[in-house]
């Protein structure tokens, strides 16, 4: 059987704890290496799976990659393959960005379909539409797309008709080094996208509007290597901020970045918990403050492209909110199946019901109970840990391999707050 958590629920959590490296962002970041065949060191980068299942895929390409600590080093020196195994492009989503950058690199990429949570159908249309546009031919045989181009890539303006976040990326990184300006109209404004566009800026690029819904990309060269930091976690972050919130709890989040979590932390105020920014942790960095303490108060939210409230954060939101009083509402608005949680919740006896598109109503407060569950991906397993720390009892959640692709070491974290969580 593969391993579990047993979370024992009821205990307020209590302390400080430092959010880690984003995992989306660093794993962007660890594609953008491909484009230079100098050394590219990035510090900050968390030690989850997701990272290893990337770096094997790179070292299937000809990238040396070694991990330091928190720091990764990677060397793509000469481009031994451009079609990476189906059976790791599977394992995430993410795999699909070396389309991007070995069409950047070297004019093509034959690669499947790739795999991730089970959240939606999750098309790859607007990945395809901009690499046509840059002037790529793409065919798709039984199994992979084959994306080419027989002359170099050429800028052009593109148009999404939704901000996709890795089809944003996988476009970032083809044109880099294409000739003239791409620009991408309807982008996706993530700060992951944005770190990834500051960290090709320092490798050479010259890309502007990151952050916006407008990209700018001049065409350069050459890119060169860099030594570059990879952001906070805002959803790391935002379960944590969770956590405490649904067991009533006192939090520092340090390291946590304010402005990326905006949308979540204007809820909280609204639900009347008590936020604070900017504030100093002992260890000389600066955090995020919350106590639920007070009474809260129901909320209704939509899921929506940043800087909207992160889709990521749905299902540990919907958890707290088991915890408040009134009727709750989320409209999910990104994703068509991101509520596969709710089953989970619901045996732990929370009063939530699946409404009409993706809606979800939730009755507070309820007394959960601790019972047997499962990770059902990455957002519904943060869920279900932040429903089963305030529950009454022991929750075994299995499945957690779901949660070791996108937290680095959970039970310690939680731990060290003062939750009483054991891998077994
Ligand atoms: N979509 C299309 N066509 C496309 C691409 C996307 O219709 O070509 C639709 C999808 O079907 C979905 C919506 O656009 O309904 C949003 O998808 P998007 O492309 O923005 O998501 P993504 O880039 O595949 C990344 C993160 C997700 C996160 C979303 C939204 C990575 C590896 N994944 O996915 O993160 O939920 O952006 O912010 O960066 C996670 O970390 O647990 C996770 C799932």
């Amino acid at each position: 059987m593969s391993d579990a958590y047993l979370i024992t629920g009821s205990n307020e959590l209590k302390g400080t704890v430092r959010v880690a490296g984003s995992k989306n962002a660093a794993l962007y970041a660890v594609v953008a290496s491909l484009l230079t065949s100098d050394e590219v060191i990035l510090h900050n980068v968390p030690d989850i799976a997701d990272i290893e299942e990337l770096s094997d895929i790179l070292r299937s390409l000809g990238t040396l990659v070694r991990r330091e600590n928190k720091s990764l080093i990677l060397q793509s020196k000469t481009i031994i393959s451009t079609k990476p195994p189906g059976e790791l492009v599977q394992k995430l989503r993410a795999s699909f960005l070396v389309v991007g950058a070995l069409l950047g690199r070297v004019g093509s990429a034959e690669c499947a379909a790739p795999g991730g949570d089970v959240i939606g159908s999750r098309p790859l249309d607007i990945h395809l539409t901009g690499f046509r546009a840059l002037g790529a031919e793409i065919e798709h045989d039984e199994t992979n797309w084959i994306v080419s181009s027989s002359s170099p890539l050429s800028g052009a303006s593109i148009f999404f008709d939704y901000p996709s976040v890795l089809a944003t990326v996988n476009v970032l990184l083809a044109a880099v080094l294409a000739n003239g300006v791409t620009i991408i109209v309807n982008a996706a404004a993530e700060p992951e996208v944005e770190m990834v566009a500051n960290m090709l800026n320092q490798m050479g690029a010259n890309i502007s509007g990151q952050g916006t819904a407008h990209i700018k990309i001049s065409g350069v060269h050459k890119l060169h290597g860099c030594d570059f930091t990879i952001i906070p976690d805002r959803l790391e972050a935002g379960t944590l901020l969770l956590s405490a919130i649904a067991t009533r709890g006192e939090v520092l989040i340090s390291n946590a970045v304010p402005e990326h979590l905006s949308s979540l932390t204007s809820k909280l105020l609204e639900m009347g918990a008590e936020v604070q920014m900017d504030v100093q942790s002992d260890d000389g960095d600066t955090g995020i403050h919350v106590s639920g303490a007070t009474k809260l108060q129901s909320v209704a939210l939509q899921a929506v492209p940043y800087p909207g409230f992160a889709t990521d954060l749905h299902p540990p939101m919907a958890s707290a909110l088991t915890q408040v009083t009134g009727v709750s509402f989320i409209h999910e608005r990104v994703y068509d199946n991101r509520t596969l949680y709710v089953s989970e919740l619901r045996k732990m006896g929370a009063q939530i019901t699946l409404g009409s598109s993706s809606s979800v109503l939730i009755e507070g407060p309820s007394q959960l109970r601790g019972t047997r569950v499962k990770a059902l991906d990455i957002r519904a397993g943060a869920a279900v840990v932040v429903a089963a720390l305030a529950a009454e009892g022991v929750t075994t959640l299995e499945d957690i391999f779901h949660l070791d692709r996108g937290y680095e070491n959970l039970a310690g974290t939680l731990s060290s707050i003062g939750g009483k969580i054991e891998r077994v």
